[in-house]
This record gives C-alpha cells, structure tokens and sequence, in this order.
C-alpha cells in the first residue's frame, strides 16, 4: 500500500484521536485542522493546523497547506494537493450551542470542506455524518425507525437540528459529488452511531443495560472508535464508488441472549421487517460497507463487556 497524504478535520475530538491513530500506524501522512490542538501523544507525528472551518478562505488555503513546520520549508514542495479528506469537525450534538449556532457551524463547515475540496481536485472526501439521521435519537417524544433492519436505504427525515444540520451536508455532498463526478471525486458518507472508545465499554452498557428502551435512541448498535479508524483507512484506500452513504456501525447488536429479530419484536412491535436479520446482526445494520469496503470488526462489544 501506498501511503497517503491525509487532512482530517476535527481530529483532535474524541473520534478524531483514533481516526489518526490508526492511519498514522498505517502509514500514512496527516495533517489536523482544528480550532484546538492534539494531545502530545499524536502531536508528535501530526501537525494541526488552527483553523476555522466556517471561514471558506481559510479551508482553502488550510487544505493546501504543507504539512509539516520545517526550517527552511523548501524540503516539503509547495500546493500539493492531498490525497484525501476526512471531515469530522462538527457539533456532535445539540445543546452544546444554541440550535441556530449547531446548524450554521455544521452546514458551513460542511460546504466549505467539500466546495474546497471539489475545487482544489482532491479525490477522496469521507464526511462524518451520524445514524441520528434516522430520527429516533433526538425526536419530539417517542418514535419508531421506519423499518428494521435500518440499512442506508431507510428515509432519513429526522425532526432535531443536529440531525437535521447532517442531512443537509450529506445532501450537499452528493450535490457536489454530481458536479464533481467527471474529475474522478468520489465521496463517501459515514453515518456514525455511538462512539464507544477504549475503556468505555462498562460505562456505556451498564447504562443501557438498565432499560432497554433506552437503547432506542442508539439504534441498539455502537461504533467502536478504532473500527471507525479502519472503516476510514479503507475508504481511503476504495476508490471509484462515486457518492455513497455506509453505516459505519460494528457488528453486533449490544444486548445478549436473545436474537435480534426477537428483540426487536418486544422493544419495537410493529415495526416492519424488510428482510430476514442475522442472529446477532446490529439494528443499524453495517452490512454495506463490509460489502463494499471491505471492513472487518476487530473490536467486538463483547470482548470488553460481559452481561453476567
Ligand atoms: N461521538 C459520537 O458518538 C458520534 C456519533 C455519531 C457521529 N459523530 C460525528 O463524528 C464527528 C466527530 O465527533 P466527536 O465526538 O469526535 O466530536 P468532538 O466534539 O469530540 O470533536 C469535534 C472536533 O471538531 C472541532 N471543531 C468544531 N468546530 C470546528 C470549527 N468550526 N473549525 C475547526 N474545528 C472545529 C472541535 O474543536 C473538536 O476537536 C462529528 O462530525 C460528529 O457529528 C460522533
């Protein structure tokens, strides 16, 4: 494999921090933009560049930056162009702005990040969007997904304005992605569900484990945080799918002892069913992009968590 030259965005985030992680032990060259900097761990390989994304100017000239400081410059050349951009800079949820402050920042970072990226020909762009995109996470009251198993093809209508503030990017990004579609662009979305990190296991599932119904809101399925750096290398790497959304979820449903289609029936009655599920397969089903991409889980729920 070839190294690439990678810029990410929002990498000094809590996703953002394992996304470089294991494209840095693969390999590749990355350069954050961020309005904050990487612990020191990672700021030892990865220069970040303080940047704010709802400044178009600024992402222009941010994503043909060099990326490394060096005394003289001249040993990196100048404008080159990366090979690919991974966009998770975001409010991941509401409330920590006003409404109106999460939509302008999410939307504009968006449209930035990929007009800039269009424009300046860079060919890959991975966008971080979210499986609340599905509705239930953050409806007014309870609703239901429309269908299990929740797969890319469901109508994403949700009512929240995080949610909403992500549809409108993945809308721009396939938009985008037409426009761009003779010079070779390809975009891929990324609809993450709960990120769970190394050492979070028992604090996320002892939580669900407490009510199930809870679990609704997550769709019953996580997204472990090192898997997600694997599902980014390996966009990275798949070239020519053109625009296409994944679940960017693990496996396995995150209850035991029961099928999912069985589970599924008590917490969700009446929900339809559009194909038969697997055993043990995750509600918010990934499997697209094992499909597609190639992803293999490495970090099951179940070898950091037990329910007995
Ligand atoms: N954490 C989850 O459970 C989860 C679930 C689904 C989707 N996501 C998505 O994954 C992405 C990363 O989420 P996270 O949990 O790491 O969030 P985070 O808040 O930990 O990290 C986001 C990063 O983006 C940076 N950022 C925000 N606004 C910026 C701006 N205007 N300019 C430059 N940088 C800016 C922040 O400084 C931060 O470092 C987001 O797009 C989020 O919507 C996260």
């Amino acid at each position: 494999m070839t190294p690439k030259r990678i810029i990410v965005t929002g990498g000094s985030g809590q996703v953002g921090q394992h996304v470089i992680a294991y494209l840095l032990e693969k390999g590749h060259d990355i350069l954050n933009l961020d309005l904050v900097p990487l612990p020191d761990h990672l700021a030892q390989h990865v220069h970040t560049l303080r940047v704010d994304l709802t400044d178009s100017g600024h992402v222009h000239s941010a994503l043909t930056s060099r990326f490394h400081p060096a005394c003289p410059f001249g040993r990196e050349p100048l404008n080159q162009i990366p090979d690919a951009v991974i966009h998770l800079a975001s409010y991941p949820r509401n409330m920590i702005v006003p409404d109106g402050e999460t939509y302008r920042v999410n939307t504009q970072a968006g449209y930035n990040v990929i007009e800039a990226a269009c424009r300046l020909g860079i060919k890959k762009i991975i966008i971080a969007s979210t499986v609340c995109v599905y509705g239930p996470a953050y409806a007014e009251g309870e609703i239901d997904f429309p269908s299990f198993p929740v797969d890319e093809e469901v109508d994403a209508s949700p009512m929240d304005t995080y949610a909403i503030s992500k549809v409108c990017v993945e809308r721009t990004a396939r938009g985008f992605a037409r426009r761009f579609a003779s010079k070779g662009v390809d975009v891929y979305v990324f609809r993450i569900a709960a990120v769970i990190r190394p050492g979070e296991y028992a604090r996320f599932l002892d939580g669900w484990k407490e009510n199930a119904a809870d679990f609704k809101a997550v769709g019953w399925s996580y997204t472990d945080a090192r898997d997600f750096g694997q599902m980014c290398h390996l966009a990275v790497l798949r070239d020519g799918l053109g625009y296409q959304i994944f679940n960017a979820t693990n496996d396995e449903i995150v209850v035991d002892g029961i099928s999912t289609t069985e589970f599924l029936g008590k917490v969700a009655s009446g929900v339809p069913f559009t194909r038969e599920m697997g055993e043990k397969e995750a509600p918010l089903t990934n499997r697209k992009i094992k499909e597609l991409l190639g992803f293999k889980e490495e970090h099951s729920w179940r070898k950091y968590y037990s329910y007995t």
